[in-house]
């Protein structure tokens, strides 16, 4: 994937730590790379640590500083323990993306406790998570980003449980925002509209992606990358006074009433 031409601060986050979940791929794997690019250190932390030791591979393959994680962000030690550890080798740590993410749609009927509460897990405990390992292991300064979703503002269909979990990362982050504040750390969330990814273009049609299309004033489905500056621009200096905020990151959909 090539990231090296996506942001007109080149280096902005030499020197700079950072941890990335579910970033051995689609979205998270190319935020990864846009903030090595721009000179981090790069956790990747997934599920499956095989995964994430490719996509640190990647990075070593361009001379770039990563580590691999395997683990469930639903747990705390999870995210305790690789901030941690990236502290202890690197000296410091910066940057959280809190981006790991299961999702199933479907009727209201057919939702079970197993899959509210895996969704739940990965994508609402898993920023509270994050958060108190921010808390503890940033210096005085760094940026959390909260990757919520487009469905935060919308009546998804089949999507109760993403849209209110998404949702509830737009509260988890204006709240830590204010707790973290005095510290210099700043929280922010990112709302990515459709985006191509593996997790996503296995569960559409055709149809779908055109329907997507022709709510989109700007006419194209979004990709990784898309989403990957706006993480830069968030972790970097540049929004240095910006906290408790969002970014839709989707072509002028959302808002649009086409
Ligand atoms: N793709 C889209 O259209 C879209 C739109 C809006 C928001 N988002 C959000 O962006 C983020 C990334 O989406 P994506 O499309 O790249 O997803 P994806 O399914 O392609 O990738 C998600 C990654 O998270 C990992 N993961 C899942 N559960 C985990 C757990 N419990 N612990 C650790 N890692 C885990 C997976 O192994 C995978 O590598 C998610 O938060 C998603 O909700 C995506």
């Amino acid at each position: 994937m090539n990231t090296s031409n996506m942001n007109a601060a080149p280096r902005a986050l030499e020197g700079r730590v950072a941890l990335v979940t579910g970033g051995a791929r689609g979205i998270g794997r190319a935020i990864g790379l846009h903030l090595a690019d721009l000179g981090a250190a790069v956790g990747v932390l997934d599920l499956k640590k095989e995964l994430a030791e490719e996509a640190v591979a990647e990075l070593a393959s361009k001379g770039q500083k990563g580590m691999a994680f395997g683990g469930n962000v639903a747990e705390r030690d999870t995210l305790m323990d690789a901030t941690a550890a990236l502290k202890k080798a690197f000296g410091r740590f910066d940057i959280l993306v809190s981006n790991a993410m299961w999702v199933r749609y479907g009727p209201i009927a057919e939702l079970t406790p197993e899959m509210v509460r895996r969704m739940v897990g990965t994508g609402f405990e898993s920023v509270i998570w994050g958060i108190q390992a921010a808390e503890a292991h940033m210096g005085e300064g760094g940026s959390v980003i909260n990757i919520a979703s487009a469905a935060a503002f919308l009546g998804l269909p089949r999507g109760l449980t993403y849209a209110g979990v998404k949702a509830g990362v737009l509260g988890l982050t204006r709240a830590a925002a204010v707790d973290l504040g005095p510290r210099g750390i700043r929280v922010n969330a990112i709302c990515p509209g459709f985006t191509a990814t593996e997790g996503v273009m296995v569960n559409v049609t055709p149809e779908m992606v055109q329907k997507r299309l022709a709510r989109t004033p700007m006419n194209r489905v979004g990709v990784p990358e898309d989403v990957a500056r706006v993480a830069g621009f968030l972790a970097s200096d540049a929004s240095g006074f910006v906290s408790g905020e969002y970014i839709k990151v989707d072509g002028g959909a959302t808002f649009a009433h086409l």
